[in-house]
């Protein structure tokens, strides 16, 4: 685990990115920021103890979650960090910023895992939570790069809602 924010990891990723079209030759610094190409990937986050009713986060306990990655690159590609965080489900007021909607941000987590050219990869994701009960969007983002093409990627992994819940009390409950 690291413990550095998820927003100087994302500055990370994008000096990185910087350092990598530093090196490129054919880098063109006039022109505005051109849109990165996207990865060529397929990728899917399950929660391995999620039930009919979706994804539930116990208070103390563990919360897993694996994201597997699809490489449809040519070239092997690297996951080096996944961090995220929670967000509000309720609606904010136009005028709040954006970061008014965090509820919490997930350490984000190192990770030196490649996956070759046209393989899947897991990365599995691990937190724990104390927080009071209530609904939340967890969203997780994943930073990949492709050395290759000295490209660095930070893409999405997941977005979907889950519900934080006390731990069961009762030693008959079916849970424990
Ligand atoms: C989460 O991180 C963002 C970006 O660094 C920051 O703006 C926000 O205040 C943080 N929120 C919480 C609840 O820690």
């Amino acid at each position: 685990m690291v413990n550095f924010k998820w927003s100087s990891l994302a500055l990370l990723a994008l000096r990185a990115a910087t350092v990598f079209a530093a090196d490129d030759v054919d880098a063109d610094f006039g022109s505005s920021p051109a849109a990165q190409p996207d990865l060529k990937a397929d990728i899917e986050t399950t929660w391995p103890d999620a039930d009919i009713f979706g994804v539930k986060i116990v208070n103390g306990r563990v919360a897993k979650a694996v994201i597997e990655i699809t490489n449809h690159e040519d070239s092997p590609i690297d996951v080096s960090f996944v961090g995220g965080m929670l967000k509000t489900t309720q609606t904010l007021p136009e005028d709040a910023p954006a970061s008014a909607a965090i509820l919490r941000n997930l350490t984000a987590v190192r990770y030196d895992v490649s996956i070759p050219a046209g393989e899947k990869g897991e990365v599995p994701f691990q937190f724990v939570l104390d927080m009071m009960p209530q609904d939340v969007i967890v969203e997780l983002v994943a930073i990949i790069s492709n050395q290759a093409a000295n490209q660095v990627f930070q893409v999405q992994a997941h977005s979907g809602p889950a519900s934080i819940v006390e731990p069961p009390t009762s030693l008959l409950d079916p849970q424990m």
